[in-house]
């Protein structure tokens, strides 16, 4: 039996491997298309059922439409039909990790409300930090 949980509906968790899943943001971060910031970010998510999937930003030469690689990942999944996820890591090269803007915050919010959120610099990507929705955005809007 593999590690993981059983949930009220009688789905099987498997846990996420923090460091697995910071590789896949890392590969989906080679696929960025940051033109004009050169600012490179890599996202995957992982599901409760042990999906992952990746994203990456994508820029626009009109700089408003540019799409930041969590909200990229949570699009794809989304309407791929992913619903329950259970972590998404963001990496970059930056000190400590990206911390995701304040717009990802909010989608993940709505969208990913019990995922850990694992931040790595993807240059010292043995070193993650974790933290929760909630802490990152408390009393997140709500309609
Ligand atoms: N970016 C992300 O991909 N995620 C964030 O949470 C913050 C910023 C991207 C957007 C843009 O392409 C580049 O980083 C510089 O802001």
């Amino acid at each position: 039996m593999p590690a993981g949980c059983w949930n009220s509906s009688h789905i099987f968790m498997p846990p996420v491997d923090p460091t697995k899943l910071v590789r896949a943001a890392m590969r989906a971060r080679t696929r960025a298309h940051a033109p004009y910031s050169k600012f490179r970010v890599g996202a995957a998510l992982f599901t409760r059922h042990g999906e992952t999937i990746g994203g990456a930003n994508v820029e626009s030469a009109s700089y408003g439409l540019t799409c930041c690689a969590e909200r990229i990942a949570l699009f794809k999944a989304l309407t791929e039909g992913h619903k329950h996820f259970t972590a998404i890591a963001v990496v970059a090269d930056w000190d400590e990790g990206p911390m995701p803007c304040g717009a990802c915050r909010q989608l993940l919010a709505e969208y990913a409300p019990n995922a850990t959120v694992l931040v790595a610099d993807s240059r010292q990507s043995a070193t993650i930090r974790s933290f929760s929705v909630k802490e990152l955005l408390p009393s997140a809007f709500v309609l």
